[in-house]
């Protein structure tokens, strides 16, 4: 049974004290129940959010991580640092590390991996630009973002994967694709599941939608049957809002 996973992703927001005070005001209004739920954070927050949450069922996960155990990687944070802090979760491959910072298939493939050695729960992002999608390659592009994505990986990892679809042209601007469009491709990333592995895998897979989900159009999101949860930017900033999703 796939479990329901809301996850908010905050991006470059937040400073330790406004995390702090997102954390105390969303614990009051939040009520443990069997939906999955995780902030994922800048670095600089996560240690302030794990003691926060603590006693909870809120998961802290990072945004990113390195692939290499350790090295001259300025800048960089290795899973390793990340797990002598609690965090064991990571996204990885958000379109915004693809399209600002350099992240390829490649990279994004030794990251999951090595999140994998290293024991951590990956959320990996796939999605297609507008380009893609009004000129019909949409569902190849998501397609080769996974055959390039999970090479080497076992079919017991990518089972306890967590895969999230965000169409680069729904995030952050409002248009939301619709709730048929997200299942349709949450289908069909089933469809290739089963293709690169089988069809255990393919049903035990939890997928997620992200892009300008809301209060207003979760609902409708997690009624669609191949739909497990939502990956939440912008309205997960908001306590008021994100528990508004966390409940839908
Ligand atoms: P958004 O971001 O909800 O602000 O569109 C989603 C994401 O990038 O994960």
């Amino acid at each position: 049974m796939r479990k329901p996973f809301i996850a908010g992703n905050w991006k470059m927001f937040k400073t330790i004290s406004e995390a702090r005070a997102f954390a105390e005001e969303f614990k009051e209004l939040y009520r443990a129940s069997d939906v999955r739920v995780a902030i994922f954070a800048p670095y600089l927050q996560l240690a302030a959010l794990k003691e926060a949450f603590c006693g909870t069922y809120i998961e802290v996960g990072a945004q990113n991580m390195h692939f290499a155990e350790e090295g001259a990687y300025t800048g960089e944070i290795s899973a390793r640092m990340l797990r002598e802090i609690g965090i064991t979760c990571c996204i990885i491959g958000h379109s915004e590390r693809r399209q600002y910072f350099g992240e390829t298939d490649e990279t994004v493939n030794r990251k999951l991996r090595k999140a994998f050695q290293e024991k951590m729960k990956p959320v990996l992002c796939v999605g297609e630009s507008l380009e893609e999608r009004d000129g019909g390659s949409a569902f190849s592009v998501v397609r080769s973002q996974l055959a390039n994505g999970l090479i080497g990986l076992t079919a017991a990892e990518v089972s306890a994967l967590v895969i999230a679809y965000e169409p680069v042209w729904a995030i952050g601007t409002g248009r939301t694709a619709s709730a048929e469009q997200a299942n349709e491709m949450c289908g069909f990333i089933r469809d290739v599941l089963e293709e690169l592995y089988d069809d255990s895998v393919s049903c035990s897979t939890v997928i997620l939608y992200g892009g300008s989900v809301k209060p207003e159009n979760a609902g409708e999101i997690m009624n669609m049957e191949e739909i497990d949860g939502a990956l939440v930017g912008g309205a997960s900033l908001s306590p008021q809002e994100f528990i508004q999703i966390v409940n839908f």
